[in-house]
């Protein structure tokens, strides 16, 4: 092959990530709900429970956004980013610190699923290798494991979930055993109901194995504390509108070193990721950035940067206990209601609520919600066939609280479901 194809540099030293100017350092200063609705314009607009749809955004992502905007608009585009570049810069540090990671591990995509698509297509997949992955992850990873299947005939391997919910984790063990996957891939929390995955133990396995590990973190960053070193990952996929509260249309990718020291490259590289050194050599970048593309709104990634912030500043394991304890609040007084069906289990839930309402087709529930101000989405069987074949419903209604809800907010979304069960508007 002579001197086509990829050479594959050393990824470069792996300095301690530095403090950025503003960053909270140690132990997060205690929730303070009402300083969190303060800084939260749109808390004043109506009751938000669809955080794991698109949250609502901070004061300060706004004004990240806007001024890199502004810039942009009295300087230039490629000028604003040369000008803000310290900015910049700052932005992959906060994301970096949010995951407790190195510099140099961040790759800033347009959304999750891009970011995914960028670390699924740097495994070297050929026919007859298998994906290994859980009967929850989410639609979009679904279709792309179909697609490959149909393309390069990889074959698909779904682990059972445990009898209480959640993938059973011996299952992986023993697939990876017996079965040799060639990847794993996870969606910590999924999408269509609360679980919380037990991503840990499904890393250490895939570092024991020596298997590649990507972890769809879409609706966990954010949410929860997440070291995705510590959580044994190879990748982390993520999107900042959800519990992070970023702007939409964007996401990142975090980049294990060994992913990097392996060589693994996207399939797709374009100029940012690699370099065009001779007529037939291209080079990929020595970090994260091998997954980026040229192309970037510097003003999303800057808002993402400032949501990390907030989050590092109210506190990982602070909103992962108001969301949760916000979550089960609405699970006890809607398990209360009758017509209405709880559908989360897990041994570890989260901030997403799934349920029924006999009568009710849960597009129409959000509607007529919407209606009263409050705020939340439906979740079709076509993002979770396996889970709402397996139940036999076709839609959910998903609520989904943040640290910045109040328990009146979710009482009164208990009793306008409570309302609603009582007069069923069949529509179906
Ligand atoms: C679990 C999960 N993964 C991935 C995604 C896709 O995120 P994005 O729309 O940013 O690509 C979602 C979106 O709902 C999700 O819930």
């Amino acid at each position: 092959m002579g001197d086509h194809g990829a050479v594959t540099p050393e990824p470069g030293p792996e300095p301690r990530p530095e403090s950025r100017p503003g960053a909270v350092p140690g132990s997060p200063a205690p929730l303070d709900v009402e300083a969190l609705r303060r800084d939260t314009p749109g808390t004043a607009f109506g009751i938000h429970l669809n955080n794991a749809g698109a949250a609502l955004q901070p004061a300060a992502v706004l004004k990240a956004v806007h001024d890199h905007l502004q810039a942009e608009t009295e300087l230039g585009g490629y000028e604003a980013a040369a000008a803000r570049a310290d900015e910049i810069a700052g932005a992959y540090r906060s994301v970096e610190e949010l995951l407790g990671a190195r510099q140099g591990s961040i790759a800033f995509t347009e959304n999750a699923t891009v970011a995914f698509q960028q670390a699924l297509s740097s495994i070297r997949l050929a026919p007859g290798d298998r994906i290994l992955t859980s009967r929850q992850d989410y639609v979009s990873n679904q279709l792309m494991y179909l697609s490959l299947a149909e393309r390069l005939g990889v074959e698909v391997e779904r682990a059972p979930d445990a009898p209480e919910g959640g993938i059973d984790v011996g299952a992986v063990r023993e697939a990876l055993i017996r079965r040799r996957p060639r990847v794993v891939a996870l969606s910590h929390i999924p999408t269509s109901s609360g679980v919380v995955q037990d991503a840990g133990a499904v890393g250490a396995l895939c570092r024991e194995h020596g298997v590649p590990y990507i972890l769809d973190a879409c609706q966990s960053v954010g949410q929860m504390p997440l070291e995705p070193e510590s959580l044994g990952c190879s990748f982390l996929a993520a999107t900042s509108r959800k519990f992070l509260r970023g702007p939409r249309g964007a996401g990142f990718l975090w980049v294990s070193r060994q992913a990097l020291k392996d060589g693994l490259v996207p399939l797709f590289p374009d100029l940012r990721s690699a370099d065009w050194v001779e007529e037939d050599l291209w080079q990929p970048a020595p970090d994260a950035s091998r997954f980026e593309n040229w192309e970037f709104s510097w003003a999303l990634v800057l808002g993402t940067g400032a949501a990390a912030e907030v989050a590092r500043a109210t506190g990982l394991e602070a909103i992962r206990d108001r969301a949760r304890s916000l979550a089960h609040r609405l699970r006890e007084g809607l398990g209360g209601v009758r017509g209405v069906q709880v559908l989360d289990r897990g041994r570890e839930l989260a901030a997403i609520v799934t349920i029924t309402v006999e009568g009710w087709r849960p597009s129409d529930l959000v509607r007529h919600l919407r209606e009263r101000s409050i705020r939340t989405s439906s979740v079709d069987r076509s993002s979770a066939v396996i889970d709402y074949d397996e139940r036999g419903i076709p839609a959910a209604l998903r609520l989904s609280p943040h640290a910045y809800n109040t328990e009146d907010e979710i009482d009164e979304a208990v009793e306008a479901l409570r309302h609603a069960a009582s007069f069923p508007r069949e529509s179906a």
